[in-house]
C-alpha cells in the first residue's frame, strides 16, 4: 500500500468519525430542544463571569493559588446576593449549576431523585477516606446500605439513649470542672459525641472523656486532619489529583488502625454478652451481614462521620453564639430550670422545651452543619426555576450537570426569615414553617437517617450545660468564622468561662 493510499484511509476514518459525532450531538441537540420546548424551559440568563469559558484554567489557577478555600460560604452567598438565586458557569465542555432556591433544591432531592446520582468527586474523595459506604453509594447499593442501618436507628431504639448520655454527660462535667473555668468547649464535644455514638451504635464506648490523653485523642485529630483534607480535595474537582498529602496519609492509616482495633474490641466483647439484650446494636446487625473485616470498617467509619461531627459541630456553633449573647442564655436558662429544676430530664420534657427546639433551629439555620452539597444529573431533567432574564423559568439539566445547592444561603432568604437573617434570634421561629426553604437534614429519600438522634442527644447536652451553669462568657472575641472540614463548626474553637450555678 502506497503512503498516499494509507493517509487516504486514515482521512476516511476520521471523517466518519467527525461525522458521526456531529449527528450524536446533532440528536442530542433535538433532544434538548424538544425538551425544552415541552417543559417551557429558557436559558440561562444569570451567567457568572469565566475568564477562560473553554477548559476552565481560571478554575484551576483559583483553586490552585488562591489560598485556603474557608470563607467560601461567605463568598458564596455574595455571589447569590449579586446574580440571583440560581445562576450557572458555562464551559465549553461542562456545565454547572449553583442554586439556593428552596423549589430547585425540593425537585433536586426529592421531586426527581431518581434523576441524580451523588457526583463523582464526592465518591472518590469520600470513598478513598472512608472506603465506599451509605455517603458514597448509589442506587441499589445506597438503598441496601440504608436499610441496614436503619432498625439501629429506629424510635423505640431511642428509650435506650437517656442512660448513655447521662453517663457520658457526667464524664464532661467532670473534665469541665477538672480543667478550670476557663476551657475550649469543641474538642469536649467532639469527644462526649464520639464516646456517646460508639455506645449508642457500637455497644462499647471509646471513653474518650475519661482518658483524655490516649490513643483516643490522637485519633480525634487525625480524623479531622483526614477530614479538612477530604473537604480541600473536593473543592479541587478534577484537579484533586494535584493535591498531594503525607500528613493526611499518615492520619488515614492511624484512623484505620484505631478503628480497627476498636471493632475488634467491640466483637469481642459482643461475644461474652449475652446478644439478645444486645439485639438491634449498629455493629451486631453490620457484623452478621458483611463479612469482609475491610467493608466492616467502612460502614462504622461512614457512620461515625454522620452521627459524631456533625452533632458536635452543631453542639460547639450553638455555645459559641450563647456565649457572646447572655441574654439568650439567661432566657434559655429561666425555661429549663422552670421546668425541670436540675433534676435529669427525660425525652418528653424536652420535646416540650419550646425555646431551647427555637435555640437549635436558629442555630442549624445560621450556621448549618452540611452547609452545600451537590448532586449530578444522571440523564436529562429539568428544574422549575433559573432559566429566563428573571429566572423565573424553568431550566434544563443536562445529563452530567453539576447542580450545587447552597443551603447557607437559602437559611439567609430574607422573604422567609425578614430582614435581620445575619442575626441570631430565636424568637423568629415563633410560628416560622419553613417547610423546604430550611434544610439542616437534608430532604426526600435520602434524608438524614439520625436526625431524631441527633435532635435528642444535643438537647439533653444543652439541657444538662445550661442547668450546671449559670452564665457563660465568651474569652475571645473573634467573629464565627467555618473551619473547612465535612461537617462545618467554628474554626476558632469555643473558648470559654463558665459560671458554676
Ligand atoms: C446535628 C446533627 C446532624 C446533622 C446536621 C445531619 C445532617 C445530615 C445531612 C444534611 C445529610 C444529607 C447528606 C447528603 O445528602 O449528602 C445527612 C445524612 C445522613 N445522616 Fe445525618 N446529620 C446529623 C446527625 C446524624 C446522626 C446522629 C446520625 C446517625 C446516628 C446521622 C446519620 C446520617 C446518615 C446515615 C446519612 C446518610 C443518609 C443517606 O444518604 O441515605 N446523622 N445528615
Amino acid at each position: 500500500m502506497s503512503v498516499f493510499q494509507m493517509y487516504g484511509r486514515w482521512l476516511d476514518i476520521i471523517v466518519i468519525l467527525f461525522v458521526f459525532l456531529c449527528a450524536k450531538a446533532s440528536i442530542r441537540y433535538v433532544c434538548y430542544w424538544r425538551m425544552m420546548r415541552q417543559q417551557g424551559c429558557q436559558p440561562s440568563c444569570k451567567k457568572a463571569f469565566v475568564r477562560d469559558p473553554f477548559i476552565g484554567l481560571d478554575f484551576a489557577y483559583d483553586r490552585l493559588f488562591q489560598g485556603s478555600p474557608a470563607r467560601n460560604l461567605k463568598g458564596s452567598f455574595d455571589m447569590y446576593k449579586r446574580l440571583g438565586a440560581t445562576y450557572t458557569v458555562n464551559r465549553l465542555t461542562t456545565q454547572t449549576i449553583y442554586t439556593c432556591d428552596a423549589a430547585n433544591i425540593k425537585r433536586l432531592l426529592a421531586t426527581s431523585f431518581d434523576d441524580y446520582k451523588l457526583p463523582a468527586v464526592r465518591v472518590c474523595v469520600m470513598g478513598d477516606l472512608l472506603g465506599p459506604g451509605i455517603f458514597t453509594l448509589n442506587g441499589h447499593s445506597w438503598s441496601n446500605a440504608r436499610s441496614l442501618l436503619r432498625p439501629a436507628l429506629r424510635k423505640e431504639r431511642l428509650c435506650g439513649l437517656p442512660n448513655i448520655l447521662e453517663s457520658h454527660m457526667q464524664s464532661m462535667l467532670r473534665q469541665i470542672s477538672f480543667k478550670g473555668s476557663s476551657l475550649d468547649l469543641q474538642p469536649l464535644f467532639f469527644s462526649l459525641t464520639m464516646d456517646i455514638a460508639t455506645e449508642f451504635l457500637m455497644g462499647y464506648s471509646t471513653n474518650m472523656l475519661e482518658n483524655p490523653d490516649g490513643s483516643a485523642q490522637q485519633f480525634v485529630d487525625d480524623y479531622m486532619v483526614c477530614s479538612t483534607e477530604a473537604a480541600r480535595k473536593m473543592t479541587l474537582g478534577p484537579l484533586r489529583f494535584l493535591r498531594s498529602n503525607s500528613a493526611a496519609k499518615q492520619s488515614k492509616t492511624r484512623v484505620f488502625k484505631y478503628i480497627d482495633s476498636y471493632i475488634d474490641e467491640c466483637l469481642k466483647r459482643m461475644e461474652t454478652r449475652n446478644l439478645a439484650v444486645e439485639h438491634g446494636n449498629l455493629l451486631q446487625e453490620l457484623s452478621s451481614a458483611i463479612e469482609d473485616r475491610q467493608m466492616l470498617r467502612d460502614q462504622v467509619l461512614h457512620i461515625l462521620l454522620a452521627s459524631r461531627d456533625t452533632t458536635a459541630s452543631l453542639l460547639s456553633n450553638l455555645f459559641f453564639v450563647l456565649a457572646r449573647m447572655p441574654e439568650v442564655y439567661a432566657k434559655l436558662r429561666r425555661e429549663i430550670v422552670a421546668a425541670m429544676g436540675d433534676s435529669v430530664p427525660d425525652f418528653s420534657q424536652l420535646r416540650e422545651l419550646q425555646y431551647l427546639r427555637w435555640c437549635i433551629n436558629e442555630s442549624l439555620r445560621l450556621h448549618p452543619v452540611i452547609p452545600s452539597n451537590a448532586r449530578e444529573a444522571a440523564q436529562d431533567t429539568v428544574l422549575p426555576v433559573g432559566g429566563g432574564p428573571d429566572g423565573d423559568s424553568p431550566l434544563l439539566v443536562r445529563r452530567g450537570t453539576i447542580v450545587l445547592y447552597h443551603v447557607y444561603s437559602m437559611h439567609r432568604d430574607p422573604a422567609v426569615y425578614g430582614n435581620d437573617v445575619e442575626e441570631f434570634r430565636p424568637e423568629r421561629w415563633d410560628g416560622l414553617r419553613p417547610g423546604w426553604a430550611f434544610l439542616p437534614f437534608s430532604g426526600g429519600p435520602r434524608v438524614c437517617i439520625g436526625q431524631q438522634m441527633a435532635l435528642m442527644e444535643s438537647y439533653y447536652i444543652v439541657v444538662r450545660l445550661v442547668q450546671a451553669f449559670e452564665r457563660l462568657e465568651p474569652t475571645d472575641y473573634k467573629p464565627w468564622s467555618e473551619l473547612f472540614a465535612l461537617a462545618t463548626t467554628c474554626e476558632n474553637g469555643v473558648h470559654v468561662k463558665m459560671h458554676k450555678a
